[in-house]
């Protein structure tokens, strides 16, 4: 007996020692210290042996088992830990290798649409919204545009239904805003608008950036200081903003809105068609007829808004030449606009 005992401790401490992964370490253990395990099957072995002799065997069993235990407890702990510290070792950040991450561009669109909105907001313009699929109500009728306006034709506008279509500007938002908020009103409202056209200066969607500012007592002459001091923000001090009489049905009096030549300073260029002047957007006082349409009062109310194309004037600022640059997604395009 006393062969068989130091004979199974000294091939268990050998596997137990040769043993080099926890999962071979536990296939050991089962064999060797569980219930149906090697030093088990001694304890069963003890029967046939006499009774006196019985209590001696079973301690020294017992002692045996637990110095194998123990053996295996020490080597458990350390397998255990080198398989932690592989883990990390693997799993370990190496902060001093260095990639390269590319940093994206804004599209321009995305740039000037920011830019312009930040300007407004900060002379004390809040943003409001309204629909790209818009009712022709708020599009056309309600901006005192006449039935047989060319702008309502087939040709100009992309319509849904006989009352729906792809909103032409965002002058409508004014009515929705008109209709819902008391005077003071004033509101800015950048989004995209729809037009069959497609050529270097036209795209079918492009941005609008509608501006509205209704109290008492706001005059022609609100207006010209506004986009005066918005120009020489948005582009540079030295501009000069030069008001044309022009003609929206939804305004009254309308104007157009030119700046000084970017390029040759008034002298008259390419860029300007030898004007002298970039036209950048159309603006006047709120038609009273308008007004009125929305539920306000006319004669205690009056406004001005504007209607600045987005495209446009990121093509002034940037001197890009052809509008659909800004929609190819061209990456070389982009990135110049990294800043
Ligand atoms: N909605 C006009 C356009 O699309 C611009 C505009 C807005 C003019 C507001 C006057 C007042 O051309």
């Amino acid at each position: 007996m006393n062969e068989k005992i130091k004979s199974l401790v000294q091939i268990s401490l050998e596997r137990i020692n040769n043993c080099n992964s926890i999962n071979d370490l536990e296939l050991i253990k089962i064999e060797l210290l569980s219930k149906n395990g090697s030093f088990a099957n001694l304890m069963k072995d003890l029967k046939a042996i006499p009774n006196d002799q019985k209590p001696y065997y079973g301690k020294i069993i017992n002692e045996a088992k637990s110095e194998v235990l123990n053996v295996f407890s020490q080597k458990f702990s350390f397998l255990n830990e080198q398989a932690l510290k592989e883990k990390e070792k693997s799993e370990a950040l190496d902060v001093t290798l260095s990639k390269k991450r590319e940093i994206g561009a804004f599209n321009p669109i995305n740039i000037v649409k920011k830019d312009i909105s930040d300007i407004f907001i900060g002379m004390g313009f809040s943003l409001a919204d309204g629909p790209e699929i818009e009712l022709k109500k708020y599009n056309f009728d309600l901006l005192n545009i006449p039935d047989d306006h060319p702008a309502r034709d087939l040709t100009d506008t992309f319509y849904i239904t006989d009352d729906l279509l792809l909103r032409t500007q965002t002058s409508g938002v004014q009515i929705r805003v008109m209709e819902k908020e008391k005077p003071p009103i004033k509101i800015i409202c950048p989004g995209k608008v729809y037009r069959p056209d497609d050529d270097a200066t036209h795209s079918p969607m492009f941005h609008q950036i509608e501006g509205l500012y209704v109290d008492e007592n706001v005059t022609l002459k609100d207006l010209k200081k506004t986009l005066e001091e918005f120009a020489k923000l948005f582009f540079d001090k030295d501009t000069i903003v030069r008001f044309r009489p022009s003609f929206f049905p939804f305004t009254e009096p309308s104007v157009e809105v030119d700046l000084s030549c970017r390029m040759c300073h008034g002298k008259g260029c390419s860029l300007c068609k030898y004007t002298g002047w970039l036209e950048l957007l159309g603006a006047g006082v709120v038609n009273p007829i308008v007004l009125e349409k929305a539920g306000l009062d006319s004669k205690k109310y009056s406004g001005f808004a504007f209607g600045i194309g987005v495209e446009r004037a990121a093509m002034i600022k940037y001197g890009i030449p052809d509008m659909r640059l800004m929609f190819d997604n061209d990456i070389r395009f982009i990135k110049q606009f990294k800043f």
